[in-house]
């Protein structure tokens, strides 16, 4: 099966924009899926996924898990949620991980896997790919990179953004500053100058491409029918 992108942010925002510009940079035919308007609920600790390595809870969780399974690779992007990986996303692997490892099964063993991870302010991406990190380690996944990126707060756009004082716009420019295409963030329209704020090397939808490729060429390593393995 293709490889898959999933998002744990909003739909149209910077975490969705950049897994589908590392799923570009694969190439080929990869799924999209975004877990924005899915429930997702959080591991019960219920042990129902003890003897099948499957979980129990009749939700969203479980479509998207198969999907992960049967993928040849794995990107997943999530947001920064009060300093660490946004509750949808934890909830995700929280589940994953719990039901993959009963038995020493670990099903998504050495798949390939990048990780998107996105914050509000400029450095705000790092909680959320420590966390990732971390799950990916838990599932033994085989993490290829990563790209980090400044995501738009929803303050840009909840109305009081400009005036609020502690709102995350007024965290990056002062109190009053009218909210513009030119501040507002994208994966087109990133502010290197912000503290903290992830160095690209150009542009960021460039960098997440070239994670894509980066993915494409591990695949093309372990595929016995590719041109590198064959003598
Ligand atoms: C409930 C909530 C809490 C947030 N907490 C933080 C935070 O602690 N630090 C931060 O930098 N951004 C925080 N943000 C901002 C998000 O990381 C930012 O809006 C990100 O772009 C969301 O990704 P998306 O637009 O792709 O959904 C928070 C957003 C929400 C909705």
């Amino acid at each position: 099966m293709p490889v898959i992108g999933i998002s744990a942010g909003r739909k149209n925002k910077v975490t969705e924009s950049v897994v589908k510009a590392v799923l570009d940079g694969v190439k080929g035919d990869p799924t999209f899926v975004s877990l924005s308007g899915k429930l997702i609920r959080p591991c019960e600790a219920c042990n129902g996924c003890v003897a099948t390595n499957r979980c129990v809870l009749d939700d969203d969780f479980l479509w998207a898990a198969d999907q992960v399974r049967e993928s040849d690779a794995l990107v997943f992007g999530a947001p920064n949620h009060f300093r660490h990986m946004n509750s949808k996303g934890l909830a995700f692997w929280e589940r994953l991980c719990f039901s993959g490892r009963h038995n020493a099964l670990f099903p998504l063993q050495g798949k390939p896997a990048a990780i998107v991870a996105i914050g509000g302010d400029g450095g705000a991406g790092k909680p959320v790919l420590e966390d990732l990190r971390r799950y990916f380690r838990d599932a033994r996944l085989d993490l290829v990179g990563h790209v980090e990126a400044q995501g738009e707060y929803a303050c840009f756009t909840c109305g009081y953004g400009s005036e609020c004082a502690v709102g995350g716009f007024a965290s990056l420019y002062p109190l009053g500053t009218e909210i513009s295409d030119d501040n507002t963030p994208s994966i087109d329209n990133q502010h290197p100058h912000l503290p903290g704020s992830p160095c690209h090397h150009g542009s960021l939808r460039d960098e997440a491409i070239e994670m894509g490729k980066a993915i494409a060429r591990v695949l093309a390593c372990s595929d016995p029918g590719s041109p590198s393995q064959r003598t």
